[in-house]
């Protein structure tokens, strides 16, 4: 079954689609780095999906019930463009009224409850406004965490964080998928960020689209490499290509694909008397591999 199954989903703002025909599948548990560039239409498909905008046409189920299921709406927990926080409320007083709008039972173990996961307990008394961008996204979490939601929609949630921010908000969102079984689809154009817990991505281009991907074969497409420098690069690559053929110079440098073994690489250079100044292991990352995937569909 899955936390989101959506069948060529269409949207259009004055004749022009947002999102065009979109086909998209994410799996219950899912972390689901949902990846595009700007105005390709991730926060568009968001708002459909918590119906806060009406498709032109197409389908969309949440866990195999219509989104217009009021039981499945129930169980969605979203942020989406800003928290709607009321900047000289406390954190506290913040969550109090969403979980007053949400006609939440035990509402202060709740909003305990949802501070121990953005680790911000410590913070429940400090005004919204005077808390730091890092602690803003995180109480949007925590907003959109009221309830218990079975699926977490998030924005962008690591736009414009630190480095410590981001870490912070990474082990959030294991957290809350390994412990609280919760579906979390989030939205990025960081994509470094978004490997290191994506369990699954989505490639939106245009508003279609491109590509579904496990984290595995994300993995295996992410192609290893060694890469090689030496005072005589032209000498050095023509040695190469005939050893091991998948050979290409980038940055300066020249990338034998999928091999990994450097000492065989150095020692083959050596019996030619090529001498190799530098050698490292590599790997193609996630930002790679999509920048040459737009370009191939640019094509
Ligand atoms: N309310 C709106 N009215 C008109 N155009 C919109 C509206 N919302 C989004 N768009 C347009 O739809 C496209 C997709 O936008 P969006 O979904 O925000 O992309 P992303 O979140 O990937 O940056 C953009 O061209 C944007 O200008
Ligand atoms: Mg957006």
């Amino acid at each position: 079954m899955y936390a989101i199954e959506t069948q060529n989903l269409s949207k259009s703002f004055h004749g022009l689609y947002a999102v065009n025909g979109l086909d998209m599948h994410v799996p219950v548990g899912a972390i689901y780095g949902f990846i595009g560039e700007n105005g390709s239409g991730k926060s568009t498909t968001e708002k459909l999906l918590c119906g806060h905008l009406v498709p032109d046409s197409g389908k969309m189920k949440l866990f195999d019930k219509s989104y217009t299921d009021a039981g499945v709406r129930y169980r969605v927990g979203a942020l989406i463009e800003n928290t709607g926080c009321f900047g000289n409320s406390s954190v506290y007083q913040n969550l109090m009224m969403q979980a007053i709008n949400l006609n939440l039972k035990d509402r202060d173990a709740e909003i305990k409850r949802v501070l121990k996961i953005v680790r911000m307990e410590d913070s429940a008394q400090t005004k919204f406004k005077n808390c730091s961008l890092g602690m803003k996204q995180r109480i949007g979490i925590a907003m959109a965490l009221l309830g218990d939601p079975a699926l977490l929609i998030l924005d962008e949630p690591i736009n414009g964080l630190d480095t410590d921010g981001m870490r912070i908000m990474r082990e959030i969102l294991v957290d809350i998928t390994q412990n609280s079984g919760c579906t979390v689809l989030i939205s990025s154009h960081i994509l470094g960020e978004l490997e290191k817990i994506a369990t699954h991505y989505g490639i939106i281009r245009q508003g279609k689209m491109i590509q579904e991907l496990t984290a595995a074969e994300m993995e295996s497409r992410c192609r290893m490499f060694s890469s090689i420098k030496s005072t005589d690069m032209q000498k050095a690559f023509l040695a190469l290509h005939r050893e091991y053929g998948n050979v290409k110079l980038e940055d300066g440098m020249i990338r034998v694909y999928d091999v990994n073994d450097t000492e065989r690489i150095v020692s083959v250079l050596m019996k030619q008397n090529i001498p190799v100044t530098e050698i490292s292991k590599n790997k193609i990352g996630l930002e790679e591999y999509y920048l040459e995937l737009m370009s191939q569909k640019e094509k």
